[in-house]
C-alpha cells in the first residue's frame, strides 16, 4: 500500500464517488418513463412516443422520456394560457412567496439535483454541486424579491403572456432557472422545452412545482428534440421565444418569428477571446485557463476558448499551462475529484474530434496531456492548440469542447484587434496586473460580459448575454426582468391601422437629365456625412400635401443608405464623446428648432394637412422631448451590482454603434425626434428613413443640425421608399440595431433580414405609437438604444 510520504510526491488520490443511490431510485420510480408536465400533470406523449436518455459517461440508458409532439405543444399552450389569467393577477407579493417555495425546494433537494444533473448531462459533481445547483437556489431567490418589487419597479408595465423556452444541455437546470425565474416572477407563464439530451432536472423540476403547490399550469415542460422547439417556436399562441442554443438555430427562430409579435431573446455561441499580457500573474491565469475552458468539457457558451498570449510570455505561459493540463483528471463525473467529466453526447464528442482533426490539418499545433481516459463513455482529453492561424476554422468556429485554441499578439492594440475578430461577442476575460490596461481592453472588447483577472463568473444580479451573433438580450438582474415585461403603451398600441405603405414613385421631373437641373434645385436632398447630397440615382419623388404638391424628396436607393452607413461608421467619435458634450449638442438641437418653430409648423400644416394647433403642438413636443433627451444623455448611468462579495461588477450601457432607424407617417416631425434623439444621446450614429409620405420636415432638419455643432455623420437622413431602404439597413453587416415604425408587413421583413447577422430589432408591427402621450418618451428608449456590458472587476489580495 502506497504510504503518506509516497502519496504527498505523487499528489496522486483515489476514488472519490458521490453515492447515487438516491437518484437510482428516483429512476426506479420513473421506469415506465416520464411524460411531459403539463397543466400540473404529468402525462405520455400525444403520439405515444418516448425516446431513451443516456449517461453519457457509460452509455448507460437512464430512463426513457415522452417524445413531444405539435399536439403537445398545443396542450401546453392552452395550460399557460389558462393559468395566466390567475397567475397575472396575483399580487407580486403572491408570486415571489411561490418563487421562494421553489428556491427552498431546489435547495433542499440539491444533493439530488446535482447527482442527477452529473448523471444525465456528464459534467463533473464538484461542477454541479457547488456551481449549478447553487446557481439555480439563487436564480430563485433572486427573482422572488424581483417578483415583489416588480410593481414599484417597472411601473405601467405588465407581462407579455405565454413565453415559449427552449435550453440546451450544458447547464440544464441553471438554464431552465435563467428562463423560468424571469419570467414567472414578471407575472408570465411559461412551456419550456429542454434539450433532448438533457431533460431530467428539468422534469425533477416539474415534481419540485407540483409539490411547491405552484397553480397548474403556471410552468409546463415539453420534452422532445428540435422539431417539437420548431412547434413551440411556431405556435401562434406564444407571446415570446427565450432561447439559448446555437447561433445557427438562433437565426433560424428569428426567421421564422419574424413579423408574428412574438419578442424574442436568443443567447447563441461564443469564441470569446481570453487573453494574457505579459504583467499577468501567470500562475493565476493558468488556474484562470484551467475554469475558463475545461470548465464543464468546454461545453459552454462563454468559455473563454481563444486564448490570447503576449510573445514575450508565450513559451512560458504555455510551459505553465501544459504541466498544469498534465494534473487534470478526466474521467467518471460523479468523482469528486474529476475536473473533465464526460461530453454530452457521442454526435458531439465526434463534432469535437472532426474539428481537433480539422486544426490539425490546418496547421496548428496540438497538444494533449498523458491523462488516462476512461475507455468507454464519451471521453476527450484536454486539449490546447498552439500557432494558430486567426483565419484558420479551430479559430472562428466554436468547438464546444475542451480545446484551448491560441495565438500571440504583441501590442495592446494587436490583443483588442484579435479579440473583437470574431463575429461572435459574447464574453471575454483579460489578465493583467495593470488595472489601467485591463480595464481599457475591457471597454474596447465588443462582449456582454468581461471579467479581469477571474472567468466564467455568473451571478442571479448581473445579467448575461452577447453583442454581436451572441445574440441579444440579456438573462439576470433588472435587464433580464425587462426582457419579460412590455410597456403597457406598446402591448395595446392601435391596432388594425395598418394602412398600406406609401410607396413613392420616381417624379417625371426628373427622370431625364434634361431637367435634372431645375428640379436639383427644388429636390430636398440626402443628409450624408454632414452634407446635403444628391439620390445616387438622380431621381426624387413629389411629396403631396392635402392642396397638391408641396415639393420633391430624393429617392434614395441601396448605394446612398450604403454612404450613410460608411459615414455613420466613420463618426465613431461621437460615441467616445462624454455624455456632457453629447447633451450640449441636443441641448442646441432643441434651441435652434425651437427658433424656428413657426416655420416647422407651417411645413407641418402644408404637408400634412393638420390643424394650427396640432401643428404648434409637434413642434412644441419635439422641442420639448429633445431637451429632455439631452438631459438624459448624462445621467442613464450603469450600475454596480450586487454579486459576490470582493467583487465590483459594472453594469456599462453602451451604444449600439451604427442604428438605423425608419420613423412614421404619423407624426412627422416629432416621430423622428422622438427615436433618433435618445439614439443619439446614448452615443449612436444613425441612418434615419424619415416618413416616405411626409419626409420634408426631417429634411428641414438638416440646417438645424449644421447649426447645432452636430459632428459630421451622426445623424444621417435618407428619404425614398421607407421599406427598400430599411431593407438594405437590416441586411448590412454594419449596422447593429435597426428601430422601424411602419407597416406589419414591413416589421416582418426588418425581422427576417436582421437575423443574417443577429441584429437587435423594435419594430412596431404596424400598430401607431401615439406619439404625442407620454408613453412615446422615456427610459425604455434609451433603453433599447444601449447594450449592457457587465465587467467583473475582482479585488483584495
Ligand atoms: P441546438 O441549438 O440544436 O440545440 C439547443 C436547443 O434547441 C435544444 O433544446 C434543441 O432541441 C433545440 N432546437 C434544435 N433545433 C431547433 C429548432 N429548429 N427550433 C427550435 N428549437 C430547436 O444545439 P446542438 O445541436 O445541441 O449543439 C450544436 C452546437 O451548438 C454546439 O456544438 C455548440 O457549438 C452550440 N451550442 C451552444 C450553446 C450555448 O449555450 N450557446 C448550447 C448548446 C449548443
Amino acid at each position: 500500500m502506497t504510504n503518506i510520504k509516497e502519496l504527498l510526491v505523487s499528489m496522486d488520490y483515489g476514488p472519490a464517488p458521490e453515492a447515487n443511490d438516491h437518484v437510482k431510485t428516483w429512476l426506479g420510480h420513473h421506469a415506465k418513463g416520464i411524460g411531459h408536465y403539463i397543466g400540473g400533470a404529468f402525462m405520455p406523449s400525444s403520439g405515444g412516443g418516448s425516446f431513451e436518455v443516456h449517461n453519457p459517461a457509460n452509455d448507460t440508458v437512464l430512463v426513457r422520456v415522452a417524445e413531444g409532439t405539435a399536439a403537445d405543444i398545443d396542450s401546453a399552450v392552452a395550460a399557460a394560457r389558462k393559468a395566466f389569467d390567475g397567475w397575472s393577477k396575483l399580487t407580486g407579493h403572491q408570486r415571489a412567496r411561490h418563487l421562494y417555495a421553489l428556491a427552498r425546494l431546489v435547495q433542499k433537494r440539491e444533493r439530488f439535483l446535482a447527482v442527477l444533473e452529473s448523471m444525465d448531462n456528464g459534467k463533473p459533481i464538484r461542477e454541479s454541486r457547488d456551481i449549478d445547483v447553487p446557481l439555480v437556489a439563487r436564480h430563485f431567490y433572486h427573482h422572488a424579491g424581483w417578483a415583489e418589487l416588480a410593481e414599484t419597479e417597472f411601473p405601467d408595465h405588465v407581462p407579455l403572456g405565454v413565453c415559449g423556452q427552449i435550453i440546451p444541455w450544458n447547464f440544464p437546470l441553471l438554464m431552465l432557472a435563467w428562463k423560468i425565474a424571469p419570467a414567472l416572477a414578471a407575472g408570465n407563464t411559461v412551456v419550456l422545452k429542454p434539450a433532448e439530451f438533457t431533460p431530467l432536472t428539468a422534469l425533477a423540476f416539474a415534481e419540485i412545482c407540483q409539490e411547491a403547490g405552484l397553480p397548474p399550469g403556471v410552468v409546463n415542460i415539453v420534452t422532445g428534440d428540435g422539431a417539437t422547439g420548431a412547434a413551440l417556436v411556431a405556435h401562434p399562441g406564444v407571446d415570446k421565444i427565450a432561447f439559448t442554443g446555437s447561433t445557427e438555430v438562433g437565426r433560424l427562430i428569428r426567421q421564422s418569428t419574424a413579423g408574428t409579435g412574438k419578442k424574442l431573446t436568443l443567447e447563441l455561441g461564443g469564441k470569446s477571446p481570453f487573453v494574457v499580457f505579459e504583467d499577468a500573474d501567470l500562475d493565476a491565469a493558468v488556474e484562470g485557463v484551467v475554469d475558463a475552458i475545461w470548465f464543464n468539457q468546454g461545453q459552454v457558451c462563454c468559455a473563454g476558448s481563444r486564448l490570447l498570449v503576449q510573445e514575450g510570455v508565450a513559451d512560458r505561459f504555455y510551459a505553465k499551462l501544459r504541466a498544469r493540463m498534465e494534473t487534470l483528471r478526466v474521467g467518471d463525473p460523479l468523482d469528486k475529484s474529476t475536473d473533465i467529466g464526460a461530453i454530452v453526447a457521442p454526435v458531439q464528442l465526434q463534432r469535437i474530434r472532426e474539428l481537433v482533426a480539422k486544426g490539425q490539418a490546418e496547421g496548428a499545433t496540438l497538444w494533449q496531456p498523458k491523462t488516462q481516459i476512461p475507455g468507454a463513455g464519451c471521453f476527450f482529453p484536454p486539449s490546447l492548440f498552439t500557432e494558430v492561424e486567426p483565419a484558420s476554422t479551430i479559430a472562428e468556429v466554436e468547438i464546444f469542447g475542451p480545446v484551448a485554441v491560441s495565438m500571440t499578439f504583441r501590442t495592446p492594440g494587436e490583443a483588442v484587434e484579435l479579440a473583437n475578430n470574431t463575429r461572435y461577442g459574447l464574453a471575454a476575460s483579460i489578465w493583467s496586473e495593470n488595472l489601467n490596461r485591463a480595464l481599457e481592453v475591457a471597454a474596447k472588447v465588443k462582449a456582454g460580459v468581461v471579467w479581469i483577472k477571474c472567468t466564467n463568473l455568473f451571478d442571479a444580479a448581473a445579467g448575461f448575454g452577447g453583442y454581436r451573433e451572441g445574440g441579444f438580450g440579456r438573462e439576470g438582474g433588472r435587464e433580464g426582468m425587462s426582457e419579460y415585461l412590455v410597456h403597457r403603451a406598446e402591448k395595446g398600441g392601435v391596432a388594425g391601422k395598418d394602412s398600406p405603405a406609401f410607396v413613392p414613385s420616381a417624379s417625371p421631373a426628373t427622370d431625364s437629365h434634361a431637367s435634372e437641373a431645375v428640379a436639383i434645385d427644388r429636390t430636398a436632398k440626402m443628409y450624408i456625412g454632414g452634407k446635403q447630397a444628391r439620390p445616387d440615382g438622380g431621381n426624387s419623388y413629389a411629396v403631396h400635401g392635402p392642396a397638391g404638391s408641396v415639393g420633391l424628396a430624393g429617392l434614395g436607393n441601396r448605394k446612398d443608405i450604403r454612404n450613410a452607413v460608411e459615414a455613420a461608421a466613420k463618426a465613431s467619435g461621437w460615441g467616445a464623446a462624454t455624455a456632457h458634450n453629447r447633451a450640449q449638442v441636443l441641448y442646441y438641437v432643441a434651441e435652434n428648432l425651437a427658433s424656428r418653430g413657426s416655420e416647422f409648423e407651417t411645413r407641418l400644416r402644408t404637408m400634412t394637412g393638420c390643424t394650427p394647433n396640432e401643428a404648434r403642438d409637434e413642434v412644441a413636443l419635439a422641442v420639448q422631448r429633445t431637451f429632455w433627451y439631452a438631459a438624459w444623455a448624462d445621467k442613464f448611468d450603469g450600475a454596480v451590482h450586487a454579486t459576490r462579495t470582493r467583487n465590483v461588477t459594472l453594469a456599462m450601457y453602451e451604444p449600439w454603434g451604427v442604428m438605423g432607424i425608419a420613423c412614421p407617417d404619423e407624426a412627422p416631425l416629432l416621430g423622428f425626434v422622438s427615436l433618433v434623439m435618445p439614439a443619439i444621446a446614448m452615443g449612436n450614429r444613425v441612418i434615419a428613413v424619415p416618413s416616405s409620405r411626409y419626409p420634408l420636415a426631417a429634411t428641414d432638419l438638416y440646417t438645424v443640425f449644421d447649426t447645432s455643432d452636430v459632428p459630421d455623420g451622426v445623424v444621417n437622413i435618407v428619404t425614398g421608399e421607407r421599406d427598400v431602404l430599411v431593407k438594405t439597413l437590416a441586411e448590412h453587416d454594419e449596422v447593429a440595431a435597426v428601430w422601424y415604425f411602419g407597416s406589419q408587413a414591413g416589421s416582418a421583413m426588418v425581422e427576417k433580414a436582421a437575423a443574417g447577422n443577429i441584429k437587435s430589432t423594435w419594430v412596431n408591427y404596424g400598430r401607431a405609437l401615439a406619439w404625442t402621450d407620454a408613453g412615446a418618451q422615456g427610459r425604455g428608449f434609451l433603453r433599447r438604444a444601449t447594450q449592457v456590458k457587465n465587467i467583473w472587476v475582482p479585488y483584495g489580495e
